[in-house]
């Protein structure tokens, strides 16, 4: 296949269905320091609370649309669920991997989150199982319910991968580079295969009113999860000897957006509303697949996990 043009000019790829295939990275995490944005704990525990959600929800994700699966008769969908179940997989992988090096070396334990989301991940499969039997009808509104949950969700992991592509004031702030990589690599997959699960979603009946409720419990989990996320763990941080109280938390965080090692994520979740709830809204509409393609070619880490797509 010829290697398509990756910025300017006219890209010969389908915006819409890019292929999709997981690349099999791995992360040498002994150099990193536990404050990975140099002098900005609150940056970097606002990022590391991804990295406590992301390797239980993106098996969440993944239950889903392996549950749907069967259901799906489009052959060029089911090709691109299964490089998205694999770039998932390698996602929450690596994240583990944070949590597992990094945050255990700093003294950090977030255990007890990670295992309540594990235990709900282990018990799901058998309450899905059980509700199809009792009720299919019920099984299929919830699985619609939440694989527009995990739609939304994939619309903001596609952004932030957007925004974490472009912004080169973290470069400039001297990031830890091997955190950089995976943040921006794992951005440019989810700029990749955003469009997988909202097709998914629509392939299983999915209609508009389920698609905005499920926005609206999406946008508050996510709140709920960055905020509280970041607050327990600035308070577990050993090196922060000042009292964390919500409202220096804010006037930090306040500084590291505008420093931009951070996106205002207030404006940023609520901003996105009027994209992401326009009836005729696809997620191709929005970021770049040929700004993702133009990262992974150069990602060290994709590099060295030897992956050449074209
Ligand atoms: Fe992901
Ligand atoms: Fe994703």
């Amino acid at each position: 296949m010829t290697r398509p043009q990756v910025s300017g000019g006219a890209a010969p790829i389908d915006e819409r269905h890019p292929p999709i295939k997981p690349r099999r990275v791995a992360f040498d995490w002994s150099e990193t320091p536990l404050h990975w944005v140099p002098g900005d704990p609150v940056a970097t525990h606002i990022i590391n609370s991804f990295h406590i959600v992301l390797p239980e929800g993106e098996k969440w994700f993944i239950q889903c649309v392996k549950d749907a699966r069967p259901h799906i008769r489009d052959e060029r969908l089911l090709e691109e669920i299964k490089g998205f179940i694999g770039q998932e997989m390698v996602h929450a992988r690596s994240h583990q991997g944070v949590l597992d090096q990094i945050l255990e070396r700093g003294g950090i334990d977030v255990s007890k989150i990670t295992d309540a989301a594990g235990r709900g991940n282990a018990e799901r499969p058998a309450q899905m199982a059980a509700l199809k039997e009792r009720n299919p009808r019920a099984w299929r509104r919830r699985l619609r319910f939440e694989l527009a949950a995990v739609a939304s969700i994939e619309h903001y992991t596609a952004v932030l991968g957007q925004w974490i592509m472009d912004n080169d004031r973290l470069d400039k702030a001297g990031v830890d580079p091997t955190m950089l990589d995976l943040l921006r690599w794992h951005g440019a997959e989810e700029v990749e295969h955003r469009s997988v699960v909202f097709d998914v979603y629509k392939a299983m009946g999915g209609r508009y009113p389920t698609r905005v409720a499920a926005w609206v419990v999406s946008l508050f989990f996510l709140y709920w999860a960055l905020i509280g996320g970041s607050l327990y763990l600035l308070k577990q941080d050993p090196t922060i000897k000042k009292r964390v109280t919500p409202l220096r938390v804010y006037r930090s965080y306040r500084r590291s957006v505008r420093l931009g090692h951070v996106p205002g994520i207030f404006r940023l979740l609520l901003g996105e509303a009027p994209v992401y709830l326009k009836p005729n809204h696809h997620p191709s509409k929005v970021c770049s697949t040929p700004r993702a393609l133009e990262y992974l070619l150069q990602s060290p880490a994709a590099k060295a996990a030897g992956y050449d797509p074209y």
